[in-house]
This record gives structure tokens, sequence and C-alpha cells, in this order.
């Protein structure tokens, strides 16, 4: 039953810390009309928990996709993702919903915030649709904003802040729930590059408080190599796999 599998994820939670997030042998096609794109190719890698790693490479070479696909926002043609020892093509849709509410923290390009709510809203809204009671949404919130450095600017909506302030909103978003992983596509691409440093900086040092698995995904050197470990992809594949 639904609900009983996701007690399981619950308490399988703190299990296993080497390949806590296993892919073996992945591949995802695209088809577009008659031509077919090999996004992934047969890709292996594993991470552990607690773990800041960089992927970089070439447009088009992957990342995104593979971001995607741990992320369980799509689905693989062949091969196995497991998190935490559960395999995510075995999971149900309630089961994937869980999974992406509460295992998962995710941060993108465009920030992705809601325009017509303000920032405190917009972190609370993932411990609303977890549905945690109301004084304890109200301290999160309270705690991720200064986290953040964006107590004062709580009231504004996002075409009220700057792009870093937007990006930092999006940050408390995806810890709110204080899940597992963060997965962050390109999250300081949309930032000038000093703007870019201090955020990444910033998800880079809040991940390692608070002992989360990092993986994001960046064109800039400078900042790939502020993760622990980095993979370069190329053509659908991992071609370097090298620790900092
Ligand atoms: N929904 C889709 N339909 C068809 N092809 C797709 C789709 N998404 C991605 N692709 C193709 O899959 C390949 C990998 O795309 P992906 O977005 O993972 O690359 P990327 O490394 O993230 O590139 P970028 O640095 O430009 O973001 C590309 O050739 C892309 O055109
Ligand atoms: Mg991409």
């Amino acid at each position: 039953m639904p609900q009983k599998s996701t007690n399981t994820i619950r308490k399988t939670k703190r299990k296993t810390k080497k390949n806590f997030i296993n892919i073996i042998k992945v591949s995802k096609k695209y088809s577009l009309g008659e031509v077919l794109v090999k996004a992934l190719d047969n890709v292996t890698v594993s991470i552990n928990r607690g773990e800041i790693v960089s992927i970089v490479g070439p447009s088009g070479s992957g990342k995104t996709t593979l971001l995607n696909l741990i992320g369980a926002l799509d689905y693989i043609d062949s091969g196995t993702i497991t998190i935490d020892g559960q395999e995510l093509s075995k999971l149900g849709d309630r089961e994937l919903s869980f999974v992406r509410r509460e295992t998962i923290g995710y941060v993108f390009q465009n920030f992705n915030l809601l325009e017509e709510i303000n920032a405190e809203k917009n972190i609370e809204m993932p411990l609303i649709l977890s549905k945690k009671p109301k004084e304890e949404r109200k301290k999160r919130v309270e705690e991720l904003l200064s986290a953040v450095g964006l107590l004062e600017r709580r009231n504004h909506k996002p075409d009220q802040l700057s792009g870093g302030e937007q990006q930092r909103v999006s940050i408390a978003r995806a810890l709110a729930n204080d899940p597992e992983i963060i997965l962050a596509d390109e999250p300081t691409g949309n930032l000038d590059s000093s703007t870019g440093e201090r955020i990444l900086k910033l998800l880079i040092d809040l991940s390692k408080k608070n002992n989360k698995t990092l993986v994001y995904v960046t064109h800039d050197n400078e900042q790939a190599i502020l993760a622990q470990r980095q993979l370069i992809m190329n053509d659908g594949t991992i071609i370097k796999d090298f620790s900092i």
C-alpha cells in the first residue's frame, strides 16, 4: 500500500553512507519526431551521503538529464537509480511524490519562485504541502530566512528582490523540508559572477552544516572546484570523476 511504503522510506533514512545515490548503467533517450537523442548513455556513478559534487560539461552533454533523473523528475529508459536503497523505478506515483517533496530539494537556474506571494510564503510552501502544523511552519521559516540572511526581505515578492536574493529564497525553500539531497541545476547561471560565487558558497555551506548531499551543475570552473568531487560529462557519459 502506498502509505505503508511511504513510511518505509522514512524509516530507512540514514541507513547508507556509501552509494547513497547509486546510478547503474542508466540510459535515457529523447525522441524528437524521427530523431532519437541519446541524452545519457550507460552512466554508472555513485554518490555518498553528505558528498558535495559538481557536474560540468558542454551544452547538451546530459547534465540536466542526469540531475532530473536523480531527482525523479523524469524516467529512465534502462538501468537503475537507487536512493538510500530505494529503487526509483519501483516506486509508485504517491511514493515518487513523497521523494520529490521530502527527500529532495531543488534549486533552479531561473529560481522558479511563485511571483504572487512574498519570500516567506514561498519558503513556507513546501511545509504547507507536507501538512506541517502552523506553529512548526512559522518557526522553520524564521530559521530559514535567518540562514539565508533575508529576515528583512521576508515581505518582498520575487519581483521586489534582486536575483541573488531570489536565489537565496529558493535555497531556503529547497531546504524547508530538511531533504537529504539538494539538486541544483546551474543555480548561479542567471547571476553575475561575484553574486553567483557568494550564493554557491552559501548553498555549499548550508549543505555541509546540515549534512546534506549536494549535486550542482555549473559552467564556471571556479565554482566547480568549490565541490569535494567533480564529474565531467561529454556526450551523455561521465568522462572524468575526481576528488578536489
Ligand atoms: N525533452 C527533450 N526532448 C528532446 N531532446 C531533449 C530533451 N531534453 C534534453 N534533450 C536532449 O538531450 C541532450 C542532453 O540534454 P541536457 O539538457 O541534459 O544537456 P545539458 O548538459 O544540461 O546542457 P546545457 O548545459 O545546455 O544545459 C541534448 O542533446 C538535448 O538536446
Ligand atoms: Mg542543462
